[in-house]
């Protein structure tokens, strides 16, 4: 415990990303925050946070930044980067571990995420790296827990904001096969919710979560179809032709869908068991959707 009386939780990441946004007005009130990340985020300052403006794979020695911390909480990852750039990041934060159990932190939380096909856990960097520490988290006697939430929505979201964007803003939507996956979608403000409580929770586990409701994949599609007022209409693919395409944006430079992306999304992978919401109902799709659809033509959403 520190001089405020409050634990003090380490940020690895910061409160600038899409899920960290959410997390930091729920920890603030009970933790003295220290935040690790690179750019700087106007509500850490707001909320009375410790910024120390580091890139993870840089730091050589965290037993100063980590010492006195109760509370790991790892945001920190990349959605596309070179394979060296995973690594660098896996070993900064393996240096972060060590230091955790040589200073004897409390508990560390680690945002994961759903198992993926074969291939991609075998082959993709973000995957390889990524399941390679949390294997070290697990193996590494420090109080753990690893969080696999399914994809998430919420404000800033990266794949159903843009996905009605696109429904609004143009005549065919694509189509990987016939859409009969499923997905269920998460709001990022109820992952937070437990991350918050885990901050605080005991013993170590794996915890997947999923959304209240599992749609197919056309069932999403078709409901943004509806609340943006047009008829379904789609550009049907082979999810192999899909992978090709999202491939060949992807080399040209695009950020909106990324070719792994699409092949698990595909596989129905992405589907986690649903949580209880701990007493309090998660939040649904649709009224996000609807929320976002006249904002859908102008840009992602802010609130
Ligand atoms: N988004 C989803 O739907 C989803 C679903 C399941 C799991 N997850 C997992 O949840 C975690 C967080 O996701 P997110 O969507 O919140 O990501 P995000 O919006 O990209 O935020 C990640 C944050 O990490 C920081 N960061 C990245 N590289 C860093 C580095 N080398 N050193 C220091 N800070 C670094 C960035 O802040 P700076 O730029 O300031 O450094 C960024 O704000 C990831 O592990 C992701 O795989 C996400």
């Amino acid at each position: 415990m520190n001089p405020t009386g409050r634990p003090r939780l380490l940020l690895v990441g910061g409160a600038g990303g899409f899920i960290g946004r959410q997390l930091l007005p729920l920890l603030a009130p009970d933790f003295e925050l220290r935040s690790v990340h690179r750019h700087a985020v106007a509500e850490e300052a707001r909320f009375g946070a410790e910024w120390i403006p580091l890139d993870v794979g840089a730091v050589d020695d965290w037993r100063s930044i980590v010492r006195g911390v109760d509370v790991v909480v790892n945001l920190a990852w990349y959605r596309w980067a070179s394979p060296g750039v995973f690594e660098r990041l896996y070993a900064g934060l393996s240096r972060l571990l060590r230091a955790a159990v040589a200073e004897q932190v409390g508990r560390f939380l680690q945002v994961s995420v759903p198992p993926a096909p074969e291939r991609l856990e075998l082959e993709l960097p973000y995957l390889r790296w990524k399941r390679r520490f949390d294997r070290d988290l697990a193996a590494s006697g420090v109080p753990w827990a690893i969080v696999r939430p399914t994809l998430l929505f919420g404000p800033g979201d990266v794949l159903l904001s843009v996905m009605i964007r696109m429904i609004r803003r143009y005549p065919f939507f694509p189509m990987f096969g016939d859409g009969g996956y499923r997905v269920n979608p998460l709001a990022v403000g109820d992952l937070a919710r437990f991350l918050r409580a885990q901050a605080t929770a005991h013993g170590s586990g794996v915890y997947d979560l999923g959304g209240p409701e599992t749609f197919r994949y056309r069932e999403l599609t078709d409901l943004m179809f509806r609340v943006v007022g047009k008829r379904p209409r789609y550009w049907t693919m082979t999810p192999r032709n899909g992978i090709r395409l999202a491939g060949l944006l992807q080399a040209m430079g695009s950020r909106l869908l990324y070719a792994y992306e699409v092949e698990w999304l595909a596989s129905g992978r992405l589907v986690q068991p649903v949580w209880d919401g701990a007493g309090v109902p998660l939040r649904r799709v649709e009224p996000y959707l609807r929320r976002l659809a006249p904002d859908s033509a102008r840009g992602p959403a802010t609130a």
